[in-house]
């Protein structure tokens, strides 16, 4: 995919009833090696992968066929050009939906684990907060976390905080304002961290991804009225593992990057 596809990128994902935006999918587009096929004058089915640190981790995401034309073997087209191009990355992973893991157990990706989107809905009641914007996410805590590198996504996101090096970004969505990427050393800090994303989207409706077995995560998401909404399974290709610190990670940075 070219920059130019940026507007039919958007029709995929609203198609499937996703939350990205326009600037979302950019970020995808700058970051990522995204492929597409065309049929019929129009882009009817993407993949994208993400390659972090020294290729040591790819995360395959915005696997996405337009609804009439699922069932000829487009998704696994993509995701078999993605996977040749992530041959030499030591670790693939994924966040898959119902729909796309009979895809992704045909190429030998694996069950993980069970990631929730938890939701928020507008009329929750507000939240104060006394931090701001700002902030040095410490990038070694960060690499503990997530395993790699991942200074460029990082950087791309519109509105960070940090305290003491733990960090919250969050960013606008289609249906729903996002939280995440939150990697922090204490329950404290991210409670912090999440009154202060919170407070930014009074009368928003909010979402926020999070590994089902953070009870910390749970307990601080039910505690600022999120309720969970989604379960996708995280699945990584066998036998192709790096070791990452998932109890650091009170949110994910999206489906489509991990
Ligand atoms: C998941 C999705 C991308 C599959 O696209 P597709 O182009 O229809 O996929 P393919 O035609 O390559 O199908 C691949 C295989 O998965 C199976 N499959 C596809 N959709 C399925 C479904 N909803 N439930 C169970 N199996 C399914 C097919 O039978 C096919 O198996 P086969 O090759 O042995 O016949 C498409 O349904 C979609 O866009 N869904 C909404 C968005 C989404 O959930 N994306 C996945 C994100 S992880």
């Amino acid at each position: 995919m070219v920059p130019g596809d940026l507007a039919q990128a958007l029709t995929l994902s609203e198609s499937a009833n996703w939350n990205q935006t326009a600037a979302d999918w950019q970020r995808v587009l700058d970051l990522a090696e995204s492929f597409c096929i065309e049929l019929d004058g129009r882009i009817v089915a993407s993949a994208t992968a993400m390659v972090y640190g020294h290729r040591e981790l790819a995360w395959i995401g915005m696997v996405l066929t337009l609804p009439e034309y699922r069932g000829r073997g487009l998704a696994s087209t993509l995701v078999q050009a993605s996977l040749d191009y992530c041959s030499d990355v030591a670790c693939v992973k994924l966040d898959a939906t119902e729909a796309g893991a009979p895809v992704y157990r045909k190429f030998g990706f694996e069950d993980e684990c069970i990631v929730e989107r938890w939701a928020r809905p507008a009329n929750a009641p507000a939240v104060l907060s006394d931090l701001t914007a700002g902030g040095e996410p410490d990038l070694s805590l960060d690499r503990q976390a997530f395993g790699v590198d991942r200074l460029q996504l990082l950087a791309s996101f519109p509105n960070t905080c940090a305290i003491d090096g733990a960090f919250l970004m969050h960013r606008p969505g289609r249906q729903a304002a996002q939280i995440g990427p939150c990697v922090a050393q204490s329950p404290e800090r991210a409670e912090s961290l999440a009154n202060w994303a919170v407070a930014d989207y009074p009368q928003t409706p909010m979402f926020w991804d999070l590994f089902e077995t953070h009870a910390a995560a749970r307990s601080l998401a039910h505690s600022l009225r999120f309720a969970p909404s989604r379960r996708l399974l995280r699945m990584s290709l066998a036998g192709r593992n790096i070791p990452q610190d998932p109890s650091l990670v009170y949110a994910m940075s999206g489906f489509e990057f991990g």
